[in-house]
């Protein structure tokens, strides 16, 4: 068997989901450790896993705070690689972000770290590791930010579901430890072979016919991009990246779900006592069942119809008149044609470029990191990038620290966002106010692709 097969193999045996359990108060609790542990993250009869997980698990705790309140996590590193933790999509102070060589050293294993910050808007976040995070998140370091609103909404329940994709050996259920992959970095990254939900294959819920719930879905894969459609549901998108809708959006077709993105989604079960509600992901043209909720009884005689939108979060509106104007130029990977970028402000091959264990280009440098800045802002500059993915491939482009609009086809304003999907061949324009000091990451989250020159800064000054 192919060590890529393993999701085709597990899908042909029955496995019978638990519900989510709550996560177990650590002793302190405001103390995050990285460590290793094994669990059970291949069904019931495989072997179990190491991995690297907070606190020991996958998704890592739950941290949940009211909007506006400081969020205090004291990182105490117990895994055999130095790490930092970014909490992303928290418009944070600089000094917080969480990334390794930028905005703080990397904590050695043994050393501690103490975060504080204020999480100022209400939405669904996640935390996860900012060293080497090709291979840190692959092994399980990340985990689920909520942040409340202060208002009640209408719903009986709500689900934290945190979709992620592994790379296993069937055989002995052991993480695949080439994560440097020159094929991965070269391609779409590193894909998996075994999609969890909450670190479970084929979750199982409960659910009433007519209840209606929040579901927050995060997708934590490395590279995978996830289309879910839902079935035996009403469905309205209600917040993206933990920005709410201006008007709920009724689901009607797939959702792409992106590497790093966040969808908030209201549901009402339709599906009848004795049958199942399906989040369901297309796989290959086929459909699988990402979570199933089990239909047990009758909640109410009807659903409740469209929901009211979440309230906004307080983001300053971009005037793209006085946007200042930058471009993104994405070239490189596997069948991309580029035949020279620069290193270190040199102009190499790309045969030297790939040597060098690059693959892509920002603007002509593969440098990554390091490279030139995108763009120096003042703060309270408004700014739009132009970004022109002309690679082979599809790139989820992050920004850290500050929330961006999409730009709709007819130039107006679109989604708020952290994480906006570039296809292969497209064009995508984002607008932002520079109003948060610092350096600031903007990268693609195909962890691999952000490792080999898909990594650019922003700097506000
Ligand atoms: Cu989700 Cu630079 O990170
Ligand atoms: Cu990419």
């Amino acid at each position: 068997m192919n060590r890529r097969e393993f999701l085709g193999c597990v899908s042909a045996a029955s496995i019978s989901g638990m519900p989510v359990g709550k996560v177990l108060a650590a002793s302190d609790p405001h103390g995050l450790t990285a460590k290793r542990a094994n669990i059970q993250l291949a069904p019931a009869g495989y072997p179990k896993t190491e991995i690297w997980g907070y606190n020991g698990m996958v998704p890592g705790p739950e941290i949940r705070v009211a909007k506006g309140a400081r969020v205090q996590r004291m990182l105490l590193n117990e895994v055999p690689d130095p790490t930092s933790v970014h909490w992303h999509g928290i418009r944070i102070d600089n000094a917080m972000d969480g990334v390794s060589g930028l905005t703080q050293d990397a904590v050695k294993t043994g050393d501690t770290f103490e975060y504080d910050f204020v999480a100022p808007d209400a939405g669904t976040f996640w935390y996860h590791a900012h060293n080497r995070s090709y291979e840190q998140i692959a092994r399980g370091l990340s985990g689920p930010l909520i942040v409340e609103e202060p208002d009640t909404i209408d719903i009986d329940r709500e689900e934290v579901l945190v979709l992620d994709d592994w790379l296993v050996d069937p055989e002995t259920s052991q993480l695949d430890n080439d994560f440097e992959a020159g094929g991965d970095k070269s391609h779409g990254g590193r894909i998996g072979n075994y999609i969890t939900t909450n670190g479970k294959y084929n979750l199982t819920l409960s659910a009433r016919k007519n209840e209606r719930y929040r579901l927050r879905l995060i997708n934590a894969s490395n590279a995978r991009i996830l289309p879910l459609q839902l079935e035996g549901f009403d469905g309205w998108i209600v917040a993206l990246d933990g920005m709410p809708l201006a008007a709920p959006q009724p689901v009607t077709e797939t959702i792409v779900f992106a590497p790093a993105q966040r969808i908030d989604l209201i549901v009402d079960v339709t599906a009848d006592v004795g049958e199942s509600a399906h989040i369901q992901r297309l796989d290959r043209n086929e459909v699988a069942s990402q979570v199933a909720f089990e239909v047990k009884s009758i909640a109410a005689t009807r659903t409740r119809g469209t929901p009211q939108p979440l309230a906004p979060n307080e983001i300053p509106t971009v005037d793209l008149n006085s946007a200042k104007p930058f471009v993104l130029k994405m070239e490189g990977g596997a069948m991309g044609g580029l035949r020279f970028a620069t290193l270190g402000g040199v102009k190499k091959s790309m045969g030297e470029i790939v040597e060098a264990g690059q693959f892509w280009a920002f603007n002509g440098a593969a440098d990554g990191m390091g490279g030139p800045p995108l763009a120096e802002l003042s703060q309270g500059e408004h700014a739009r990038i132009m970004i022109k993915n002309e690679t082979s491939f599809a790139h989820a482009m992050h920004l850290h620290g500050m929330h961006f609009n999409e730009l709709n086809p007819d130039g107006s304003l679109g989604l708020l966002r952290d994480t906006t999907l570039v296809e292969r061949g497209e064009e995508r324009e984002i607008a932002f106010v520079a109003d948060n000091l610092g350096k600031w990451l903007f990268h693609c989250h195909m962890l691999a692709h952000a490792a080999s020159g898909m990594t650019t800064r922003i700097i506000v000054s």
